[in-house]
């Protein structure tokens, strides 16, 4: 008997620049980091909408999601990431045609301890990723839920110890300076920030155009 597995869940990590750009790879994180508070405090909007929707925290999904088209950092950081995109496409082999991937938002997320980002997935768009600006000991992973979860009405539990492939959560630690990509059905959360200093990320969109 053969048992294969279909329908794969691709989840890409990587460093955004390569080590041999090791420098240029310090640098932007280090002006991204500003940028990311410099974003934060100039934005009273987003911090009246965070406290309704990320008590204690801060994010501009709410009032500034085009900091790719505004400010040349973040101008740069978009451009790395669409290269990681091509390849991310590339693996999942889908047929663009005449159209590309194209960024359609870029927004800022300042998470202090505590701060957590329930389960979501982020509809209307294909590819969906964050960047990690900082990421201090004891801060929180990515957790994803096996798109599949809704379904397993009546499913028994797992094994403890069962394969990877068979969990129904995968949790996947980043590190400063990498990108995630993943497709942007797949539901995914942040739990809770043990760490006593910010977690910094960057979050991101792509459609088909
Ligand atoms: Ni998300």
């Amino acid at each position: 008997m053969k048992i294969q597995n279909f329908f794969s869940t691709p989840i890409y990590f990587k460093d955004l620049i390569a080590g041999s750009r090791k420098a240029s790879a310090d640098r932007l994180r280090r002006d991204l980091l500003k940028q990311c508070y410099l974003v934060r405090d100039t934005d009273p909007e987003g911090l009246e909408w965070s406290q309704e929707h990320y008590p204690n925290g801060y994010t501009s999904y709410g009032s500034i999601t085009d900091l790719h088209r505004r400010y040349p950092h973040f101008e740069e950081l978009s451009r790395e990431i669409d290269r990681h995109v091509k390849i991310f496409a590339r693996h999942l082999e889908m047929d663009l045609q005449e159209g590309c991937l194209e960024m359609t938002s870029l927004w800022v997320n300042i998470m202090p301890t505590t701060v957590t980002h329930t389960s979501h997935l982020h509809p209307l768009s294909v590819l969906s990723g964050t960047y990690y600006v900082s990421v201090p000991q004891g801060a929180s992973a990515l957790k994803f839920e096996a798109p599949r979860l809704a379904m397993m009405m009546a499913a028994p539990p797992k094994l403890p110890g069962a394969a990877v492939r068979n969990q129904p959560f995968i949790t996947l630690q980043p590190r400063p300076g990498q990108v995630a990509l993943w497709e942007s059905w797949l539901r995914h959360e942040v739990p809770p920030n043990k760490s006593q200093k910010d977690r910094v990320s960057i979050s991101f969109n792509y459609n088909w155009r």
